[in-house]
């Protein structure tokens, strides 16, 4: 016999409960689930299973505790399972990795899960974990997270494209997007997608062999990682999709104010050639960004509906990485200005990083007006307006 238990908060509209799974529609593991999915009390025995057996981080039950909050939708997740949830401590690991790595990855997890009404951005995404990676070194470095994020976006559009084909445009751009990222971690372009046929069976082959390739150029702690950070508020497929562009733009933002302040410093002792390679990096990056937004292009108006109204308050404006960056070249040019490097040696790479920056900005506006209009945005701005004047503005205003 089944209990009713409670919702930790009271979703939003309902995603379009009978439609098939994909854009428009529920995800699959929403339409689809495992029954003992929908039901937290799987999540709750396992939880208290891993309580008795000594809190031992590196067994602790993700599978059943992420299959309850994809089944139902996170914003749904029974209140029992919450504060069953918050009342979690892992037991203090032996000094030696990967005991200690384990202890650090459900301690950067938790606030994903935990956050309920209270969440915000950085719950959303799950900051914590991506820090923590970025902290890991070259084994994490933004490429290989962008690589599995993608190689994760793949796989669930793929898999659902048999029952809803209107997801072939996102799935190719999606694809292209994988296929360059491989390409980069893995030192060579990468296998060329088969794209011409517009059969979804070959679109589905094509995507299994990229998600293959890639997910070997990626080390297993970051698909972990990657693979745990899946929390979308609703049932709605295209949440799932939001919220692996979100992580992919914050890795960018991360590392771009990284770049900024490596080569503010590289400025400052006079290594201008090593400032010069630090910027250009970052350039590539922001510049990598628009086979994502082609991505994002495919956000159905109502489905993008339904995610505005069960994520109030966790809106990119709280995004610390793009902050940094804006408030943290102005200081780079600054340094440059007093340094021993020559201005010329550095202005045009400084100019190109600032229009890519600046053609980001323009084009998440455009997708702003298109997907929202004039509305207000979840963070409590006036919205496109707000945008349009935000992304006049330059990171290096003396060399506009
Ligand atoms: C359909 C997709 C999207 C829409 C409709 C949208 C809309 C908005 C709106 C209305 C704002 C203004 C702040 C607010 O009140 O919330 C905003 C800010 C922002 N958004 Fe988006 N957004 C979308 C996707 C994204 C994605 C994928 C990212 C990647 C992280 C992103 C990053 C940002 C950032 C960094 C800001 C702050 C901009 C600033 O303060 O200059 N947005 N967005």
């Amino acid at each position: 016999m089944t209990t009713a238990l409670s919702p930790a908060r009271t979703a939003g509209p309902a995603p379009m409960p009978t439609a098939a799974p994909g854009p428009g529609g529920p995800s699959l593991a929403s339409a689809r689930p495992d029954p003992a999915d929908l039901d937290p009390r799987r999540a709750l025995r396992e939880l208290a299973r891993w309580r008795a057996d000594g809190r031992d981080a590196a067994r602790f039950p993700y599978r059943a505790v992420l299959g309850h909050y994809r089944a139902v939708g996170k914003n749904a997740v029974a209140a029992e399972l919450l504060t069953a949830l918050r009342a979690v401590e892992p037991a203090v690991p032996a000094p030696a990795e990967p005991a200690r790595a384990a202890a650090r990855l459900l301690r950067d997890w938790l606030p994903q899960v935990v956050d309920g009404a209270r969440g915000d951005y950085d719950s959303y995404l799950g900051t914590p974990v991506y820090a923590s990676l970025a902290r890991a070194g070259a084994e994490a470095r933004t490429d290989v997270v962008i690589t599995a994020l993608l190689a994760d976006l793949v796989a669930i559009e793929a898999a659902t494209l048999a029952a809803a084909p209107a997801g072939r445009a996102r799935t190719r751009a999606a694809l292209r997007a994988l296929t360059a990222a491989t390409g980069l971690v893995s030192g060579g372009p990468g296998p060329a997608p088969q794209l011409a046929d517009d059969d979804p069976a070959e679109l589905v082959r094509a995507c299994a062999e990229a998600v293959t390739a890639a997910r070997q150029a990626v080390p297993s702690s970051v698909l972990h990682a990657v693979e745990l950070t899946l929390t979308p508020t609703t049932r709605c497929h295209d949440e799932q999709m939001f919220i692996r562009v979100i992580q992919i733009f914050e890795a960018v933002f991360a590392a771009v104010a990284r770049s900024i302040a490596a080569a503010t410093e590289a400025v400052a002792e006079g290594r201008g050639e090593r400032a010069r390679e630090l910027l250009a990096d970052a350039t590539r990056q922001v510049a990598g960004t628009s086979g994502v937004f082609r991505v994002l292009t495919t956000m159905p108006k109502d489905a993008f509906a339904v995610i505005r109204a069960n994520t109030d308050g966790r809106s990119a404006v709280q995004s610390t990485s793009y902050r940094t960056v804006e408030q943290t070249a102005p200081e780079l040019y600054r340094t440059l200005l007093r340094s021993p490097v020559e201005e010329g040696e550095l202005s045009s790479v400084m100019r190109e990083l600032d229009e890519a920056w600046g053609a980001m900005k323009r084009t998440h506006w455009g997708i702003t007006m298109k997907v929202i209009g004039q509305v207000r945005g979840t963070g409590g701005t006036a919205g496109a307006s707000y945008l349009r004047e935000a992304a006049e503005a330059r990171l290096f205003p003396a060399l506009a």
